[in-house]
């Protein structure tokens, strides 16, 4: 059982990732994290240590408290260090061939036991987990960005995880702080089937000109009450993630509903991404114009 849980494992320390390994840390777990190569550990032990540097200034941690989940977090770029790893976590890019390659190598190197969850939002767990030889322990933990603040996540269960395993991972995420909902494997499992097609519609109406990004995202923060608007949530979600949930609506149900507004294929396909490339619907940091200024 959890109380158990000495390492947990998390894969890939992008955005989502350095969160979740973070969300670990915090409560108390020892986290193995694994990137590709040095930068990638490097950019991943940037994210943790300006988020965590954060939370210090503004006082809701203290310095030892700050060093102490520091140091809880061991960053590597051999996966074989998760050889005793109780739990884990994959957060790596939404591309099959990346998973494949993770899950195969997880499935060999972690002991027989271990609980493999996958953050995916796009990709099927069922497919994640026929890629091992233990299904029944492969589950879906989606977390919402950002990682540490969103309380939302889903556990995804397939036709072939084991009732225990779901049971472990919504155990698990109470642990770890969060509101844990319990959901089927099918496409944008829930909060993107409701969410994604939402910022699609406002990425429509911005490209057929009816309002300004500024306006459609006062609509829905002002008029709805929403935290922030839904080309400023495209920003941060990423615009080549909610084109992926997205395709993946549309390949399931192939319903209009779910066809993927042109501008948002064409700001993907640009490399306009929203904040982690530095553009999209609004310009982040540098000198580039944001989405048809
Ligand atoms: N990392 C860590 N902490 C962060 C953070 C980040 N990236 N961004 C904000 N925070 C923290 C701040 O430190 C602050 O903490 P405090 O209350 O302890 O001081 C708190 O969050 C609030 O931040 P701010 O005061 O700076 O700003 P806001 O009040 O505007 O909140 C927000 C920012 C939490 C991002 C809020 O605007 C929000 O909830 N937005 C909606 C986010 C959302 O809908 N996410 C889900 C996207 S869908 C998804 O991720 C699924 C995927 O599969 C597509």
């Amino acid at each position: 059982m959890v109380q158990e849980f000495n390492k947990v494992g998390v894969v890939g320390l992008g955005t989502m990732g350095a969160g979740i390994a973070e969300v670990f840390a915090r409560a108390g777990f020892s986290v193995t994290g694994v990137e590709i190569d040095t930068d990638a550990v490097e950019r991943g032990r940037g994210h943790i240590a300006a988020s965590l540097g954060r939370a210090r200034d503004k006082g809701k941690i203290t310095q030892e408290e700050h060093d102490t989940i520091l140091a809880r977090i061991a960053l590597t770029t051999d996966r074989e260090d998760l050889g005793d790893a109780d739990f884990v976590v994959e957060a790596v890019p939404e591309r099959p061939d990346i998973k494949r390659d993770v899950f195969t190598d997880l499935d060999r190197i972690c002991p027989p036991g271990t609980i493999l969850a996958t953050n995916t939002s796009s990709l099927s767990v069922t497919e994640i987990a026929a890629l091992t030889d233990r299904p029944g322990l492969v589950v879906g933990l989606h977390f919402f960005n950002p990682a540490p603040v969103m309380k939302l996540v889903e556990v995804v269960s397939t036709p072939s995880t084991d009732p225990g395993t779901a049971a472990v991972a919504e155990e698990v995420a109470k642990r770890i702080g969060k509101t844990p909902v319990s959901v089927g494997d099918r496409a944008g499992f829930v909060a993107n089937a409701l969410l994604v097609p939402y910022i699609n519609d406002a990425v429509s109406l911005y490209g057929r000109r009816l309002a300004s990004r500024e306006e459609i995202d006062a609509a829905a923060s002002e008029g709805a009450g929403l935290p922030m608007g839904p080309l400023t949530l495209a920003d941060l979600v990423g615009l080549d993630v909610c084109l992926a949930v997205m395709d993946v609506l549309w390949e399931e149900f192939r319903t209009p509903r779910y066809a993927a507004a042109p501008l948002l294929r064409r700001m993907v396909t640009a490399g306009m991404l929203g904040r982690k490339s530095g553009r999209g619907f609004y310009p982040y940091g540098g000198e580039a114009p944001a989405a048809e200024d």
